[in-house]
Formats: structure tokens, C-alpha cells, sequence
């Protein structure tokens, strides 16, 4: 089928909205039209070409929900006219990282996914016959992608697609380090810094397991606003200062968790550095620049410190993402505050100024 995407050309140039075409799912495959989709960083660093990994030609986006339009051979978890989010980290259930609840690293389709391919090595996408790649396993920027029936979290079909979408990437990435990465116990001073959809989930996240105390770091007076509305107790204007301040603010101790949301390496230091000694454990979901380390005195470490990384969350995405669904639908977490532009897909670009002028939390593309 012929349709419309917005393919990544050339890094650093605009993406181009476009025709191309579509072939029909294979075997473990579903077709999904998109009705909504995020506009994420992700998609603007490898329109960049800062992401060392990334290629082109290629469809972008990954925040993606719609509805399954038709199967390939063998698919058995979807159905046509079941609503959908998209999954660039799957769940197979049968690898050994799915097998074992320590991780939401499934394995089964990493190595094709990093190059653009879908699990049998080839595309779904060409235009003039020469194949288009897909990207972190989603392409969501088109009227309709093909992806892998394990790529794919059935939600509730009352959820309003247009912001079940933001449960694709950031806000179930958020969610999810609080309340599967780092268990928040009930009762806890947590710190948040950074305040876009990431900190913001995680705010609300710290909230539904019931902490005490949430103070969240952000430079922005009009985030630390938000971060209120998720939950934060308490608001700090970040800098280098920010350890002394919540040092200040937890009778010299630090808190309970803390949680870094930023993408910047001396943040990640700032959050080990606040974290309390004794069990203080700092989760790091933040994506640092290529070469970039974190730096910590191990002494923070031997005293009780721990670091954790987070990748979605440790959310393994067909299990949790319509767990997390389900708690927004029953008033858990408000969600229509990240959504600040509604924009068509011929104005994707668009959604990636704006981001870059740090104008709202989250642009979604609707497609009608
Ligand atoms: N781990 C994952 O699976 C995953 C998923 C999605 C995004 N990410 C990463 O998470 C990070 C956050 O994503 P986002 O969409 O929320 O980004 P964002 O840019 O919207 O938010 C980052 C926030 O950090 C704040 N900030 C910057 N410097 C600060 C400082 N010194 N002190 C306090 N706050 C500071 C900014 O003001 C901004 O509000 C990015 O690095 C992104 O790549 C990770
Ligand atoms: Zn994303
Ligand atoms: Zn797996």
C-alpha cells in the first residue's frame, strides 16, 4: 500500500513527509495504523546525526498508538481492531532476559532492530523498490508501520489514543523507574532532577508508591510548575549547588532515591552525590553523550550508595505498559498536561523546534 511518512533523508537536513510504500505484515508481524504519535529527542538526535548508530534512509518516530488493522501468519497476542502502543523495547517472553524479572531487556530481536530491519533481516518500507529502514523497531511517523507482534502492548480501547501514545517512550520510562527499578517504599524522600517527560514520570511515579517527600530539580521555574502538579513536595531551581541544597533539606543525610532525568553526566554525579548513605539509591535514566562517563568518588559507594540504570523504566512493555494504562484510565496519573502541541505529520519538524526551544513537555501528531 502506498502511504505517508516522514523519512529521515540525510542527517541534519528537515525530515521529508512523503509517499512511500508499505508491504504486508509477514509471519509474527501486525499492521498498525497510527492515530497519534510523541515527537521525541531520540528522534531528533538521530535526525541529527549526533547518534553514532543511527542511518538513513529511514522512517522515524517510536511514541506510537493506533489500532491493528491486519496479522501476518502465526499471530496470535494481537487482532485487527485491537488499540495498540508501540514497543521499541520488546517482550518476547520466551528469552532468558524475559524469563527472569530482573530485566525488560528481551533479546530476541535487538541485533536486526539496531540496524533498522525488521526480525527477518529485511523492510517494510521502499519507495521506488529500494528499502526504506525502520527505526528502534517502530517507524511511527506514517500513517501505518509494520512491526513484530511482540513489539506491541495491547491497551485498553477506552484509552484516548492521543496521549496513550506518550506510554510508548517517556512517560512509562519515568513511571517505571520509580516504581519498578528502584520499588519505591512507601514513606521515602525521593529527589527528581530534571522536570521534561522523563522527571515528570518519575515524580509521578514516586507519588503512586506512596513517598512522603518529592523534590524535584529542575532550571525551568514553568517544569518545576508541572512537577508540582505530578506530586513534588518540594522544588529546587537546579545548579551546581543542588547537593548542598538537598543535603540542607534531609538533615544532612540525603534522600532515600533519587533519580536523574536530564541526559547530563554531572547531573548523574549530583543524583549519586544526594542519595543517603546507608541504602540511597540512585537510578539513572538519562542518555549521555557519546564518550561521556559518570564520575563518582567510590567512597559514596563503599558507604551504602548504590547507581541503577534504567532503560523504559524496566518496564518489559506488553505486561506493564497496559498495567500503566489502566492506572491513568482509573485517575492515577493525569497525563493531558505533558500534551502542550497537536500537530499534523507535515508539521513533524515543526514538533522538533519546538522541543529544541524547550516549548511544552510534548508535542503528539495526530493522524486523521
Ligand atoms: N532510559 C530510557 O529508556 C529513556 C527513555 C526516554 C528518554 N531518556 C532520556 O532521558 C532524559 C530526559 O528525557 P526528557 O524527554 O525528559 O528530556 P527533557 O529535555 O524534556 O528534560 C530534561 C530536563 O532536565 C532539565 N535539566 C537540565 N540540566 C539540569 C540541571 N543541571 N539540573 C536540573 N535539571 C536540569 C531541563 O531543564 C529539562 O527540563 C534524556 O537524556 C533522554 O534521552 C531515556
Ligand atoms: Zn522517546
Ligand atoms: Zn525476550
Amino acid at each position: 500500500m502506498r502511504i505517508r511518512a516522514a523519512v529521515l533523508e540525510e542527517f541534519g537536513t528537515p525530515l521529508a513527509v512523503q509517499d512511500v510504500e508499505l508491504a504486508e505484515p509477514k509471519a509474527g508481524e501486525a499492521l498498525v495504523r497510527l492515530v497519534a504519535c510523541g515527537v521525541c529527542h531520540t528522534d531528533l538526535y538521530t535526525a541529527s546525526g549526533a547518534d553514532p548508530s543511527g542511518y538513513a534512509p529511514a522512517v522515524l518516530g517510536h511514541e506510537g498508538a493506533g489500532v491493528v488493522e491486519r496479522v501476518g501468519e502465526g499471530v496470535s497476542s494481537v487482532a485487527p481492531g485491537d488499540h495498540v502502543v508501540t514497543l521499541f523495547s520488546p517482550q518476547c517472553r520466551e528469552c532468558a532476559h524475559c524469563r527472569d524479572e530482573r530485566t525488560n531487556l528481551c533479546l530476541a530481536i535487538r541485533e536486526q532492530q539496531n540496524q533498522g530491519f525488521l526480525p527477518d533481516g529485511t523492510t517494510r518500507f521502499a519507495r521506488n523498490g529500494e528499502p526504506i529502514r525502520h527505526f528502534m523497531g517502530t517507524s511511527t511517523f506514517a500513517e501505518y508501520t509494520v512491526m513484530p507482534e511482540i513489539a506491541l502492548a495491547k491497551i485498553s480501547a477506552e484509552a484516548p489514543l492521543d496521549r496513550a501514545c506518550l506510554f510508548a517512550c517517556g512517560l512509562s520510562t519515568g513511571l517505571g523507574a520509580a516504581m519498578n527499578t528502584a520499588q519505591v517504599r512507601p514513606g521515602s524522600t525521593c529527589v527528581v532532577f530534571g522536570a521534561g517527560m522523563v522527571g515528570l514520570g518519575a515524580v509521578a511515579g514516586c507519588r503512586l508508591q506512596g513517598a512522603e517527600r518529592i523534590v524535584c530539580v529542575d532550571l525551568s521555574e514553568e517544569r518545576l510548575g508541572l512537577a508540582r502538579g505530578q506530586g513534588a513536595t518540594e522544588t529546587i531551581v537546579g545548579g551546581p549547588d543542588s547537593v548542598e541544597r538537598i543535603l540542607e533539606l534531609t538533615d544532612g543525610f540525603g534522600a532515600d532515591y533519587t533519580f536523574e532525568a536530564t541526559g547530563n553526566v554531572a547531573v548523574m554525579r549530583q543524583a549519586v552525590e544526594a542519595a543517603r548513605m546507608g541504602w540511597g539509591l540512585a537510578t539513572v535514566c538519562g542518555v549521555a553523550g557519546k564518550g561521556e562517563t559518570l564520575d563518582v568518588v567510590p567512597r559514596y559507594l563503599i558507604t551504602g550508595r548504590r547507581v541503577a540504570g534504567s532503560s523504559f523504566g524496566g518496564v518489559k512493555g506488553r505486561d506493564g505498559v497496559p498495567r500503566l494504562v489502566e492506572r491513568w484510565l482509573a485517575g492515577d496519573i493525569d497525563v493531558d498536561p505533558f500534551v502542550s502541541h497537536t500537530l499534523t505529520l507535515d508539521e513533524v519538524n515543526r514538533g522538533f523546534e519546538l522541543m529544541e526551544a524547550q516549548d511544552g513537555i510534548r508535542s503528539v501528531i495526530t493522524f486523521s
